[in-house]
C-alpha cells in the first residue's frame, strides 16, 4: 500500500477502506509515513469529505494507536462528559459531584486551557494540594469508592489523534467536521465510559459558529459513539455569550461552588441540568427526563452535591475548606470595573472576546508550556438582554497588572453590545440528540 495512492484516491473524492485507514493512522503514528503527505491528505478530506464508515473507521484506528482504558474494575454504568469547549465552560465542576451524589459513576478525564477557553484541571488547580496525576488503579478505586475522579491525560491516550491534530493545527485543516468528530471520539472512546454526553457548544465563542454546523458535529459524534456500542447523547448548547458570570480559574470555581449552593446563574444552570439529565437517563437512573431533573435538583437542595464535591477534592490531594469557605480562593489585587457609555439593552456579548480579554490577565495559556495565573478573570455583572445605564459596571477585571488590565479592558468593550430595543429571549439548549434521535 502507497501513501500517495492514498491522497490521490480521496483527492478524486473516492471512500478509503478499512485497511487504508489503519495503515495511515499506523504509519504516521510510527513515523514512517512523513507530515507533508498527511497534509495533503488532511486536506484532501476538507475538499472531499469522509462518509460514516471512513469516519468510524478514523476514529477507531487513532482510538488503537495507543492505550485503551479497561474500566471493568468499576461497578455500574460508568458515564463521561464533553463539551466541545467555551468561555465560562464550568460545567464539569458541578455537574460531575450532582451525578456522583446519585451514585452513578464517573470516571472522567480531562484537559488543560489552551487559548481563550478554559481547562477543567486548571480550575481544579486553585485547591492547594489537589492533583489530577492519578494512575489508572487510583482512578478505579476513587470511582468505586466516591462515585467520581477526575484524571489529567496520564496515559497514553490515543498518540495518533496528539499528532494528528497538532499538524492539522498548523495546515488549516482542524475545521472539517469528521475530523473534529473522529479527534474527540478517538480520546473518548480510549477513556472508555459506557455512557459519553457530548456538550456541543454553538456561537461566536464557539468552535461551530453555527447551530447547523453544530448539529452536523453532534450527529457525526454520536454516530461513531453508537457504532463502537456506546450510549450517546449529545446537547447542543449556546456559546454567543460566556456561560455565567464567571472567566477565570479561581473566578469559576467560585461560582461553581455557589451553583452547589443553589445560587447558580440560570444561563448556566439550563446547561448543567439539561447534560445531568442525559447522564442520569444513561445510567438508567431514571426513566424520564422530569424525573431525572427533580433528583438531580435534589442534590443541591439537600446540598449533596457539595459535599461530594468536598470529598472529591479531599480525595484527590485538595484543600476542602476552601469549597466551604471559597473567600479563601485566590482573587487578583488590581479590581477595575468596566463601565457602560451608553443607555440599552445588552444584546451579545462576544464569548471569544471575553476569553481573550481572560487570557491577556494571564489566566489562559499561549503555549502549551505557560504559566496560569488563576487569580485573575472577568465577573460580567451584565448578561445578554439586561438593561443597561450609562455609567453602570458592565463587568469587573480582576488582574494583578495594570497594563494588563487596561488590554482586557478594551476586549471587554469591544464584546459588549447595547442595543436600544429590548432582546428577545436566546435558548440555552438548541437541542437534544438521544442515542440517534433528535428529541
Ligand atoms: N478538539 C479536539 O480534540 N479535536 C479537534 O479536532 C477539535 C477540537
Amino acid at each position: 500500500m502507497r501513501m500517495y495512492d492514498i491522497i490521490n484516491k480521496k483527492k478524486r473524492g473516492r471512500q478509503l477502506s478499512e485497511e487504508e485507514i489503519n495503515f495511515l493512522v499506523e504509519g504516521y503514528t510510527k513515523g514512517e509515513i512523513p507530515d507533508y503527505q498527511m497534509s495533503a491528505l488532511m486536506m484532501a478530506i476538507c475538499f472531499q469529505g469522509m462518509d460514516e464508515q471512513e469516519t468510524l473507521h478514523l476514529t477507531l484506528a487513532m482510538r488503537d494507536s495507543g492505550e485503551v482504558l479497561d474500566l471493568s474494575a468499576i461497578q455500574g454504568i460508568k458515564v463521561d462528559k464533553h463539551s466541545t469547549g467555551g468561555v465560562g465552560d464550568k460545567t464539569s465542576l458541578v455537574l460531575t459531584p450532582m451525578v456522583a451524589a446519585l451514585g452513578i459513576p464517573v470516571a472522567k478525564m480531562s484537559g488543560r486551557g489552551l487559548g481563550h477557553t478554559g481547562g477543567t484541571i486548571d480550575k481544579l488547580e486553585c485547591f492547594p494540594g489537589f492533583s489530577t496525576a492519578l494512575t489508572t488503579e487510583q482512578f478505579y478505586e476513587n470511582v468505586n469508592r466516591i462515585k467520581v475522579a477526575i484524571m489529567g491525560q496520564t496515559v497514553n491516550l490515543a498518540p495518533a489523534d496528539k499528532k494528528l491534530y497538532a499538524l492539522r493545527d498548523v495546515t488549516a485543516t482542524v475545521d472539517q467536521i469528521s475530523l473534529i468528530a473522529s479527534s474527540i471520539m478517538s480520546k473518548k472512546l480510549a477513556a472508555n465510559a459506557d455512557a459519553i454526553v457530548l456538550d456541543v457548544k454553538t456561537g461566536n465563542g464557539a468552535f461551530m459558529k453555527t447551530e447547523e454546523e453544530a448539529f452536523a458535529l453532534a450527529k457525526e459524534m454520536v454516530q461513531i459513539g453508537m457504532g463502537s456500542g456506546k450510549q450517546m447523547a449529545a446537547v447542543v448548547t449556546d456559546m454567543d455569550q460566556p456561560l455565567g458570570n464567571a472567566v477565570g480559574n479561581s473566578l469559576e470555581v467560585k461560582e461553581a461552588i455557589l451553583s452547589l449552593n443553589g445560587l447558580g446563574p440560570q444561563d448556566f444552570m439550563e446547561v448543567v441540568y439539561a447534560l445531568g439529565i442525559e447522564m442520569v437517563l444513561a445510567a438508567d437512573k431514571a426513566k424520564t427526563a422530569e424525573e431525572a431533573r427533580v433528583l438531580l435538583e435534589q442534590t443541591i437542595h439537600s446540598k449533596a452535591a457539595l459535599d461530594k464535591f468536598a470529598e472529591f477534592i479531599e480525595t484527590q490531594g485538595g484543600d476542602k475548606r476552601y469549597v466551604y469557605q471559597p473567600e479563601l480562593l485566590p482573587v487578583g489585587s488590581i479590581q477595575l470595573q468596566v463601565m457602560n457609555t451608553e443607555e440599552g439593552f445588552v444584546s451579545r456579548i462576544l464569548a471569544e472576546e471575553i476569553g481573550l480579554a481572560s487570557l491577556a490577565l494571564g489566566g489562559g495559556r499561549l503555549t502549551k508550556d505557560s504559566e496560569v495565573d488563576l487569580s485573575v478573570g472577568v465577573l460580567l455583572n451584565k448578561k445578554r438582554g439586561e438593561i443597561v445605564h450609562s455609567g453602570e459596571a458592565l463587568a469587573t477585571i480582576f488582574a494583578n497588572n495594570m497594563e494588563k488590565a487596561k488590554e482586557a479592558y478594551g476586549r471587554i468593550v469591544r464584546a459588549y453590545e447595547i442595543r436600544q430595543q429590548p432582546v428577545a429571549e436566546v435558548a440555552m439548549v438548541k437541542g437534544i440528540i438521544r442515542n440517534g434521535i433528535r428529541q
